[in-house]
């Protein structure tokens, strides 16, 4: 039977545009905007510029946004000023706003809350002297010095810095929280035994080096209401080491993933670079697909989706291979994960989803890097 680009666009409306549950909250469809830094919050403080840019994403289809990284209120927590933060009078109520209008426009929000832990270098105002702090002081690279192995103490006070941005994301209106557990940020290096050298109860084998991640998500499960939806994104891969792995096989990923479920994550966020990847041998489960199969929680994949010309292509019925939308409805079709996550796509295209959810792939235009320098 010969596949045409219409039987793929129908296939693409329906399959993306079913509603779907995490936890309390209904998403109107499978569509997740990927969080992205975007450094355009001077002072840490989202303002009307950030508000439009997230409304004008949930007014053109996007089902969930998941939020550019948010420094939780820990005075290592980040490094920049321009990088918006989830503390303080004024940055929360920027971020009230943006959900405000993200819900007019009928789109669902969360908060991406991080601690970019021993990737701090250098810090801006207004705790330009704080320390690097990490699991062992060493950094993504295998670097050693320029920060601090992290007390019990300092550990009690990040977990409750998560737990505070995590009630405060409720009460001003959001619709959940994801926790950024990915990429080599701070909650990463407590999972990866290459940043963790710890002899303690934190450190070890995965399910020691998950312990960090478990305090959190409990103690964020316990500061907000049972039906409020709790995120962990993750990855195999760091910043600074694209190859590197948590776990090298479905039973270590499973140590990891399992006391977080346990511990109160209602979806998890797996981050691929290549969604269509396999992540372990004799299977052709993704990330996303191995975390739903292990844990039995909501999956998000991502990673590349809608970048290329091919794909466009494939939408346009231009002769084009088929593999690069198939591939992902099909393994949508499956149930293999629940939504996609979209990122560069939906910065070159305000109105990405909308255009994918109608068919109006003529419209689509290839990812430029250009699109990064604006918040259009
Ligand atoms: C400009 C930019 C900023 C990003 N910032 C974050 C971030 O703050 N938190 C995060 O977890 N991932 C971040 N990412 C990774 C994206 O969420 C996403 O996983 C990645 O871009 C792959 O998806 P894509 O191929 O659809 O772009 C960022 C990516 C880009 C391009």
């Amino acid at each position: 039977m010969t596949v045409t680009a219409s039987d793929t666009t129908a296939r693409a409306a329906g399959i993306l545009s079913r509603p779907a549950t995490i936890n309390g909250l209904t998403v109107p469809n499978r569509i997740v905007m990927a969080p992205m830094t975007r450094m355009f919050s001077p002072g840490g403080v989202p303002g009307e510029d950030v508000v439009s840019y997230y409304s004008r994403r949930a007014a053109a289809g996007v089902g969930l946004i998941v939020t550019e990284g948010t420094y939780v209120g820990h005075e290592s927590a980040g490094q920049s000023g321009r990088v918006p933060r989830f503390h303080g009078e004024e940055q929360l109520a920027g971020w009230a706003k943006v959900a405000e209008a993200v819900h007019a426009a009928g789109g669902t929000i969360v908060p991406q809350l991080w601690h970019i832990g021993m990737v701090r270098e250098q810090g801006q105002a207004p705790y330009p002297e704080a320390p690097a702090v990490g699991p062992s002081g060493v950094r993504t690279d295998g670097t050693e010095g320029g920060g601090n192995a992290m007390t019990q103490a300092d550990i009690d006070d990040v977990v409750a810095a998560f737990a505070r941005a995590a009630a405060d994301a409720e009460r001003i209106g959001f619709d959940g929280v994801e926790l950024h557990g990915a990429h080599g940020y701070l909650i990463d290096q407590f999972l990866w035994s290459g940043t963790n050298r710890r002899t303690d109860a934190y450190g070890g084998d995965p399910v020691a080096r998950a312990r960090f991640a478990a305090e959190i998500v409990a103690a964020v499960r316990a500061a907000v209401s049972p039906g409020f939806p709790v995120v962990f994104r993750y990855s195999q891969w760091k910043q600074d080491a694209y190859d590197a792995r948590l776990a090298e096989t479905p039973q270590e990923l499973e140590a990891i993933l399992a006391p977080l479920a346990a511990a109160g994550v209602d979806a998890f966020h797996a981050s691929t670079r290549r969604y269509w990847l396999p992540e372990f041998e004799d299977s052709d489960l993704n990330l996303a697909g191995w975390t739903k199969k292990l844990t039995g929680k909501p999956a998000i994949t991502v990673g590349s989706v809608g970048l290329n010309g091919e794909f466009i292509k494939a939408f346009q019925g231009e002769g084009a291979e088929l593999a690069g939308i198939d591939n992902l409805l099909d393994r949508m079709e499956r149930d293999e994960f629940d939504f996609v996550a979209v990122g560069r796509a939906l910065l070159q295209d305000p109105h990405w989803a909308a255009k994918v959810l109608a068919g109006r792939f003529d419209e689509l235009a290839p990812y430029e890097p250009a699109s990064l320098r604006t918040l259009s």
